[in-house]
């Protein structure tokens, strides 16, 4: 039976075939993104240039050889690929796991297309198992703390983890997020939220899901 990096592996090889020749990308973080960066720079496809959400994967591109850009630099994207915590059926996600939502948030948002790749274990029928990623302003932690549990969630500061903006992470459990869209809307408007990481607006347009029994393509 295949293991969960090798299902990682297979999903990221095959999320390749989606990306177009000569255009802008934009690469998320994570474990199955590595694999991706990894399966696109030996592919030989030639792309005009890729924005990076973290530095993780910055470091592996520059590896493979991928040019980085900014999103500055370009009017949007054709497509970006990232992993996720959750994907549902409708292919909204959580994601952040790594604290990296908000730039792959901003990243995603300006793509035509959004690739989901991730191992069958990550594919639920109810978000919310996953811990909720919820980046805040220092010193609203505990003000929007207390306003999260009156949610009926339960946050738990990320202990030592600090976010590339500077900010920190709580993350919220046993949160079952049965709107993902409402939801996203309802935590991000708490002043001192900066982003969470319900992917719900943002949600992807395909999911590729590699499972025991071979790679699935979905959409929703
Ligand atoms: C990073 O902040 C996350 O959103 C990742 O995309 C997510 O945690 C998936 O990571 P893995 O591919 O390592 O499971």
């Amino acid at each position: 039976m295949a293991t969960q990096d090798e299902l990682k592996r297979m999903a990221a090889e095959k999320a390749v075939e989606f990306v177009p020749e000569n255009e802008y990308i934009g690469i998320g973080t994570g474990s199955t993104v590595n694999f991706f960066i990894e399966a696109l720079g030996k592919s030989g496809k030639k792309i005009k240039g890729a924005v990076s959400t973290s530095k993780e994967s910055s470091a592996l591109m520059a590896q493979y050889d991928i040019p980085e850009i900014t999103l500055g630099d370009v009017t949007g994207l054709a497509v970006y690929v990232d992993g996720a915590d959750e994907v549902n059926h409708m292919l909204q996600m959580i994601k952040g796991g790594g604290g990296a939502h908000l730039n792959e948030k901003i990243v995603a948002s300006a793509a035509d297309k959004f690739i989901c790749i991730a191992d069958e274990s990550k594919y639920v029928s109810r978000l919310g198992k996953f811990p909720l990623p919820v980046e805040v302003i220092p010193h609203a932690r505990s003000l929007v703390s207390r306003k999260l549990l009156a949610m009926g969630g339960q946050p738990e500061l990320r202990v030592g983890f600090t976010t590339f903006n500077g900010n920190q992470i709580v993350d919220v459990h046993n949160f079952p997020i049965d709107r993902p869209v409402s939801m996203e809307d309802e935590i991000n408007r708490i002043t001192g939220v900066v982003e969470n990481g319900i992917f719900g607006h943002e949600a992807a347009d395909v999911l590729v899901l590699a499972t025991a029994g071979g790679v699935k393509v979905l959409k929703p």
